[in-house]
């Protein structure tokens, strides 16, 4: 099935913040992004970042082929209007500079914008729910790296329940995650709170270079808080690690990751070991899940089977993308 033959409303999506770019991709040039369909352009006034619709209202040419000027406006690569931070058209280049007549409508549509834990993030409506918080970040007795992890082809739904799927460790991730061979699943917490959803385990655990040693019992809580963002804790002989996944919706079925991690433990271990373990999960993850039909989530538990224990937390999950979103596809 593709994606356009299910029902697919986006719109409750767009009262959320969500991750769209590193920081440091908007520096002096605008840049243009994709938001639930929607398309954008970034750019920064006076330091700070700034997000329009990518459309000019002179003649609806993308303003993320424009350039910001020395006082902070973006202008447009056609006509040259200025559009101020709010997105007010302040100058028309084909008029006299002592006679502007600029038309009222003349403005860009501007979103929320802000900047945190080095990614821009935007709201296209009235948030209903604050950022998404990762005090790990923040936290002297924590180290933190994160990592842009590139485009999916499938809805960010579908990446985020993921982290609430125990059973699939020991098929995507053999020898890597899992409990080489123990494939059941025991009986885990499920709590729903506030437009999150949690999960506890305790497992003995087959050894990974970084979660691990030998067989060890670890403790997993996992948080998914709507619509995409979950964190991952993991505690086990050598401290904890907390793994924070973000996702860009460009679409209803394409997505961008974010994966940030923060411990407190092996301090001495550079950074790298841990990207490049994360670099061999992730194409496990990719190729199971950009296979799944639909590539959204259908929240109507009749569409897919679930499993008591094993699926707890995903039912859980679309259970409350349903009450708290009204969609039927996410
Ligand atoms: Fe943008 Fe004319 S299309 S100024």
């Amino acid at each position: 099935m593709l994606a356009d033959a299910v029902d697919v409303d986006l719109a409750p999506l767009r009262r959320f913040w969500h991750p769209v770019a590193e920081a440091s991709w908007v520096a002096d040039s605008p840049v243009a992004v994709t938001l639930l369909g929607e398309s954008l352009v970034l750019f920064r006034s006076g330091g700070a970042p700034r997000a329009f619709s990518d459309l000019c209202v002179h003649r609806g040419t993308r303003l993320s082929l424009g350039w910001v000027t020395d006082d902070g406006c973006l202008q447009c690569p056609y006509h040259g209007w200025k559009y101020d931070a709010e997105g007010t058209c302040v100058h028309i280049p084909s008029q006299p500079a002592d006679s502007q007549r600029i038309p009222p409508r003349a403005r860009a549509i501007a979103y929320g914008c802000e900047e945190r834990y080095g990614l821009v993030w935007v709201a296209l409506d009235d948030p209903m729910r604050p950022l998404p918080e990762f005090p790990w970040f923040d936290d002297p007795e924590f180290h933190t790296w994160s990592k842009f992890c590139g485009t999916r082809e499938a809805g960010a739904a579908r990446f985020a329940e993921n982290a609430l799927d125990l059973a699939h460790l020991d098929f995507v991730h053999p020898g890597l995650l899992g409990t080489h061979g123990d494939t059941i699943i025991d009986p885990y917490d499920v709590e729903v709170d506030e437009g999150s959803v949690t999960m506890r385990s305790s497992k003995q655990s087959v050894g990974s270079e970084t979660f691990a040693e030998g067989h060890e019992t670890i403790y997993r809580e996992t948080s998914l808080e709507l619509p995409y963002t979950f964190t991952l804790k993991i505690d086990g002989h050598r401290g904890t690690t907390v793994i924070w996944g973000l996702h860009h919706p460009i679409t209803s079925d394409r997505c961008a990751l974010w994966r940030f991690e923060s411990r407190n433990h092996s301090f001495d271990v550079p950074d790298q070991d841990f990207i490049d373990f994360l670099d061999l999960l992730l194409p496990q993850d990719q190729t199971v899940i950009e296979s799944q039909r639909p590539q959204m989530i259908p929240v109507d538990l009749t569409e897919e089977l679930h499993i008591k224990v094993a699926d707890a937390g995903a039912i859980a999950y679309r259970r409350l993308l349903k009450e708290e979103l009204g969609v039927t596809y996410v």
